[in-house]
């Protein structure tokens, strides 16, 4: 699955870079193209000589290049990438990757590349563990950066291998796993309609009923799917997130009629449509043309209407063969509630969360998820990052398209 793949190495200074040969040996053999770039640090610990040799490619380290004076160019190279791998990825490249500091030719990349980025940090146990190396361990998850790491254990030394690079087999083959999900997913060129975020109801120029929705599951779930290859419509409510892959197009809007307006123009010849959007369920009957006042009211009544479910419209015109999923989000009777909804929307497939789960819902990095489908399996899910809960759901999506 890595052949003829494009792939980024990108190696910076930690003893671990001994390992980098061996990465890019087993990369080549399995019929890669590997681009290695090396930050100057890096180059203390190997030769590019070496690197250059077993990659058959120059290797790049400046801006420009020495020999002749030419551009590297980070914005191409993120472009030709299918993947970018960071190992070893010392505590300081971390944590420059965390805080958006691009300070060399390793780091500019990185920030232009729309591919999946996969990092495998080295360091000493002590820095591993620091709250501030972990938090930007978080950051870098929570950016959508799969972090490979060796499954926690001990050492033939009897030392915890916490902080230690994963084996080169081991990065190899989880690259490996990763392009074989890709290709296997079914998802290649298929259109697939997404709402996110939530929806602002205006109650005049500048106030309006909204609800806490950050919208960060549905994006992640855009990311995934794009990465598999699907051509995503992504209908997304007022978010301050932004979109990465070139797959995703996104349509922006603000109210629930806007938001059932765009789905109905693209749902027609979507294979599916994961319905993620916080829609709110009633708009004030009126919007006022001008700023209400106060003007010594002591009460103001604001009179609200029911807004159309969007869920249910596209339910109701779903073709044989379309797939559509929705979200139930609960603080009680959770599991009927949510198969009412399957029902009544004519879903295939729900996601329910709680807002008793701790890390579940609203403006948080993880969720914890249950999927209840229209044939009465319940697949209940740990606590995961929203990164890793979007690829269980696009796993459930794929397994209609198999
Ligand atoms: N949904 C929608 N349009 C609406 C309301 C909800 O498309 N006007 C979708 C959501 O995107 C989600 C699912 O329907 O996928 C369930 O949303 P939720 O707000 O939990 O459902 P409601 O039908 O509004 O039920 P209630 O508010 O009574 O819990």
């Amino acid at each position: 699955m890595l052949n003829d793949r494009h792939l980024i190495l990108g190696i910076t200074g930690s003893i671990a870079a001994c390992k980098a040969p061996a990465l890019v040996r087993l990369f080549i053999k399995r019929g890669a193209e590997v681009q290695v770039i090396i930050t100057p640090a890096g180059k203390e610990f190997i030769t590019p000589l070496t690197l250059a040799t077993l990659s058959r490619k120059a290797v790049i380290s400046d801006f420009f290049s020495r020999r002749d004076g030419s551009w590297n160019s980070h914005v191409d190279l993120g472009l030709w990438a299918d993947a970018m791998l960071i190992a070893p990825a010392t505590a300081s490249t971390i944590g420059k990757m965390a805080n958006g500091i691009a300070d060399n030719m390793l780091l500019t990349t990185y920030f232009a590349c729309k591919a999946p980025v996969f990092v495998a940090p080295a360091m000493d146990l002590d820095m591993y563990t620091h709250p501030a190396t972990q938090a930007n361990l978080d950051k870098l998850r929570a950016y959508g950066n799969r972090i490979l790491e060796p499954a926690s254990g001990e050492l033939a030394s009897g030392l915890v291998g916490k902080g230690r690079m994963e084996e080169p087999e081991a990065i190899v083959q989880q690259l490996d796993d990763f392009f074989e999900k890709q290709a296997e997913g079914g998802l290649q060129k298929k259109k697939i309609l997404l709402t996110a975020g939530p929806t602002y109801e205006k109650i005049d120029p500048v106030r309006f009923i909204g609800n806490y929705s950050s919208g960060k599951m549905g994006f992640a779930l855009a990311e995934v799917l794009a990465e598999r290859g699907a051509e995503v419509q992504l209908v997304s409510g007022p978010v301050t997130l932004k979109t990465r892959h070139p797959n995703i197009r996104r349509i922006d809007v603000e109210s629930a009629e806007e938001m059932l307006a765009a789905a109905l123009r693209e749902f027609g010849d979507c294979a599916a449509a994961i319905l993620c959007a916080a829609v709110a369920d009633y708009r004030p009957a009126e919007t006022a043309p001008q700023k209400i006042k106060r003007e010594g009211q002591e009460e103001l009544e604001l009179r609200l209407k029911a807004n159309p479910d969007i869920a249910a419209t596209l339910g109701a015109r779903k073709r044989p063969g379309q797939i559509l999923a929705g979200f139930a989000l609960e603080t009680e009777h959770e599991l009927s509630h949510a198969e009412g909804k399957l029902q009544r929307k004519n879903f295939d497939f729900i996601v329910l969360n709680s807002l008793r789960d701790k890390g579940a819902g609203f403006r948080t990095d993880t969720n914890k998820i249950t999927i209840v489908d229209s044939r009465g399996q319940i697949l209940a899910y740990p606590l995961k990052s929203k990164r890793e809960v979007a690829e269980d759901i696009v796993g459930k999506l794929t397994s209609y398209f198999q």
